[in-house]
């Protein structure tokens, strides 16, 4: 007898032939499998049973309180002011936290943010940060709960405490094939969230080629679910379901994107990562109770932009220094005139990636240089000869790779051709 609650195989059993776990079964098999008592080769089973049989409302909550369960719960008695944070769920050019968090803060709404590192082509905030001069990740608790009181936004590495089942989990699922279900996805996302301790959530749920899901219906499914689970645990959540066919605003990369994020901070910057920006920042202010604020006006008056330096500063960060520059650069020229009707998220995304932008392992550095400066959009006019993107890298041996990636990803057609994958950036809201 092992004195355990439950065998793990009657467990995978039951969910592999399309039945339903209970709270009790739930709660037992995360926690054993984070204390390691349930195998990774029967947790791959259990993820695939799940991959394929989806789970129930009842399922999904147990298991994101399980995983919440698996660590510590953050909370913030006495800062006094209301908590807000966004999470997006991963996208190709989505700088938008690095305005969005000063922004929000600077109307006096504390933003905690646990971010995390890119894998994959999908970048990631704290790998973008880290390309400012002197900036640090990773705050001590004390650090955190201080800035979080001074200057309101913190953007820092998640500690190993928070959701460590997750951790475990999220490993597992990347290289067992069992990333994009709803359910877990949900959890995951959800469980960090929660745990976090911020008391309202703005969801940016991405659909399109350079998204996690790319079927907007599915992307729906996945808003409904994590506003759903941040409702039952008394987090006031809401979701943006926006349209991630084509790279936000011009930059994809690392530094790059950091100058961008600060135009937008500047006053001015690419419209649609205004737009989002925007959309965002009154989702989070009117959850904190500002309904009124006006976010546009913090853009151009410097309000947000004095928020920035501070957040930047106390990590560490001199916001006023140069940023990295890459030794090498690859400028590709339209070859005809006419219009761009297509750039597609995910190529441009993956040959970021191959520059170096991007991490293939968690343990791997990124190159804060490496990346893409896009000169046109979908719906510009072009003229032959005109640099429609720049590569940039270290090395100039990773173009050849990275060009292959975007053989086909954008189109240059006459004028009047309908835009490829076109459609709002913002769709619709789920609350
Ligand atoms: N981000 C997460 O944290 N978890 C997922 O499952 C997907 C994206």
């Amino acid at each position: 007898m092992s004195g355990e609650a439950f065998d793990v195989v009657d467990l995978i059993k039951l969910k592999r032939d399309g039945g339903t776990l209970e709270t009790a079964q739930i709660n037992w098999l995360v926690d054993a499998y984070a204390r390691g008592f349930v195998a990774e080769e029967q947790m791959s089973a259990m993820a695939m049973a799940i991959f394929l049989n989806g789970m129930g409302r009842e399922e999904i909550r147990d298991l994101t309180l399980a995983m919440i369960a698996s660590g510590e719960r953050l909370s913030f008695p006495g800062l006094g002011k209301p908590t807000a944070d966004k999470h997006s769920t991963g996208g190709v050019g989505d700088k938008i936290t690095l305005p969005l968090a000063p922004l929000v803060a600077s109307f006096g709404v504390a933003v905690p943010q646990l971010s995390g590192r890119g894998l994959g082509f999908t970048g990631g905030t704290l790998d973008k940060l880290e390309s400012i001069p002197g900036w640090r990740a990773k705050l001590s608790p004390r650090e955190f709960q201080d800035q979080l009181r001074e200057v309101g936004a913190v953007i820092c590495a998640a500690g190993a405490s928070l959701a460590p089942a997750d951790a475990k989990l999220y490993a597992l699922r990347d290289i067992t094939a069992t990333v994009e279900a709803i359910p877990l996805i949900a959890s995951s996302i959800m469980s960090k969230k929660i745990a976090e301790g911020t008391s309202a959530l703005v969801l940016d749920v991405k659909f399109g080629s350079g998204a996690f899901i790319s079927d907007p219906k599915r992307g729906r499914e996945l808003a409904e679910t994590m506003v759903r689970l941040g409702t039952d645990a008394g987090v006031k959540t809401v979701a943006l379901l926006t349209n991630m066919n084509v790279p936000l605003g011009n930059t994809i990369g690392n530094a790059n994107e950091v100058r961008e994020a600060v135009e937008v901070l500047a006053g001015g910057g690419p419209a649609d990562v205004i737009e989002l920006t925007l959309a965002l920042a009154r989702e989070m202010l009117t959850l904190a109770g500002m309904p009124d604020a006006d976010a546009a006006a913090a853009l151009k008056n410097g309000q947000a932009m004095d928020t920035w330096r501070a957040m930047i500063s106390a990590q560490g960060g001199d916001p006023a220094a140069p940023l990295p520059v890459a030794k090498e650069q690859h400028a590709v020229l339209a070859e005809r005139d006419g219009i761009l009707v297509a750039q597609d998220a995910l190529a441009f995304g993956i040959a970021s990636w191959r520059l170096g932008a991007g991490r293939a392992r968690k343990e791997d550095p990124v190159q804060h240089a490496a990346g893409i400066d896009l000169h046109a959009k979908p719906g510009d006019a072009v003229a032959k000869g005109q640099p429609l993107f720049t590569l940039f890298s270290e090395e100039e041996s990773r173009f050849d790779r990275s060009l292959e990636a975007l053989a086909g990803a954008y189109r240059i057609d006459v004028p009047g051709s309908p835009i490829e994958n076109g459609g709002p950036l913002i769709g619709s809201r789920v609350d």
